[in-house]
């Protein structure tokens, strides 16, 4: 008997199409030069978690490099639901992503006439439940991350070379993520997640503007504090904060809160997780399981 695959629908310009008919050109500019935003958000138990939050973001990074999203944002909230909807699922991971469309060979914006946008909804893989327990193994890297004078780190745009030689690196040193400095030596964020430090029972992050990405995930970490009974507050961070810390976390929409147990080669508090990371993941499972946008 054949197996009869079923491909993912894929919401294009206003369609939802087979995956394998969802094509975009190769003079988009999106593939030519990185030119666009996206977000990744998840859903769970039917629900989409911090919906409002991603678009808040998504809207911002495309007005920061000057793109006009041609859906509003209820067309665009109705969007991310339906394509959930016309792949029948509860629980996954959502790409949204918008570039500046078709133009020329030319890198001139003002050339491409209408934005390309496409939202895929799929199952995720995720990091295996032990990574909760034994944590990552992690290596600050070479690569630093770009300066916001260069291109701000809190657009969430397409262009994410930077953060991919940052993960060649760790990749190199058999690390599970990647830690990246700015150009002062202060943390930054990981490759694709945000970083938090604990000592003494105080939680700090880095700021913004060192360099990191305002993720969703991140601003959760504010309110699950206050749930926690946590100080959390941002600071510049040096390595040796890393290393000395009673605890490490990464966060981030696809790794969740995941504890860090190595870094440089220095164990970090108990090696594997701890008690103040254990109470910020089972805050964290706790919403994703009881809030966000009902899809159904
Ligand atoms: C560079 C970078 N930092 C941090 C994050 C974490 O952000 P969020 O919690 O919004 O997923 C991401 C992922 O989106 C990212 O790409």
């Amino acid at each position: 008997m054949a197996l009869f695959m079923q491909h993912l629908k894929i919401y294009l310009d206003g369609a939802f199409v087979a995956e394998p008919d969802a094509k975009v050109s190769v003079f988009d500019h999106g593939l030519l030069y990185g030119d666009g935003v996206f977000e990744g958000i998840r859903f769970y138990n039917g629900r989409v978690f911090l919906l409002e939050e991603h678009l808040d973001r998504l809207y911002d990074s495309a007005k920061a490099i000057l793109l006009t999203v041609p859906l509003d944002r209820d067309a665009m909230r109705e969007a991310v639901l339906e394509t959930c909807r016309q792949n029948g699922l509860r629980d996954g991971y959502i790409r949204l992503v918008i570039t500046r469309g078709k133009g020329d060979l030319g890198l001139n914006p003002n050339k491409c006439s209408k934005p390309t946008i496409f939202i895929i909804a799929a199952s995720i893989e995720l990091y295996p439940e032990k990574y909760y327990t034994e944590g990552l193994r992690v290596n600050t890297v070479p690569t630093q991350r770009i300066s916001p004078a260069a291109l701000s780190p809190a657009i969430k745009s397409l262009n994410y070379l930077n953060n991919i030689l940052a993960k060649i690196e760790g990749n190199l040193y058999g690390a599970q993520e990647s830690i990246m400095l700015n150009q002062q030596g202060y943390v930054a964020e990981c490759t694709a997640d945000n970083l938090f430090v604990i000592k003494k029972g105080k939680v700090f992050t880095p700021h913004i503007s060192d360099g990191a990405l305002g993720g969703i995930t991140r601003r959760l970490m504010f309110d699950l504090a206050v749930e926690t009974g946590h100080e959390l507050r941002e600071a510049n961070l040096t390595r040796y904060d890393l290393f000395v810390a009673d605890e490490l976390f990464a966060t981030g929409t696809g790794a969740e809160v995941v504890p860090i147990s190595e870094v440089d080669g220095r164990k970090i508090g108990p090696g594997r997780v701890g008690p103040v990371t254990e109470k910020f993941i089972a805050a964290f499972r706790h919403k994703t399981q009881n809030t966000g946008v009902p899809i159904y």
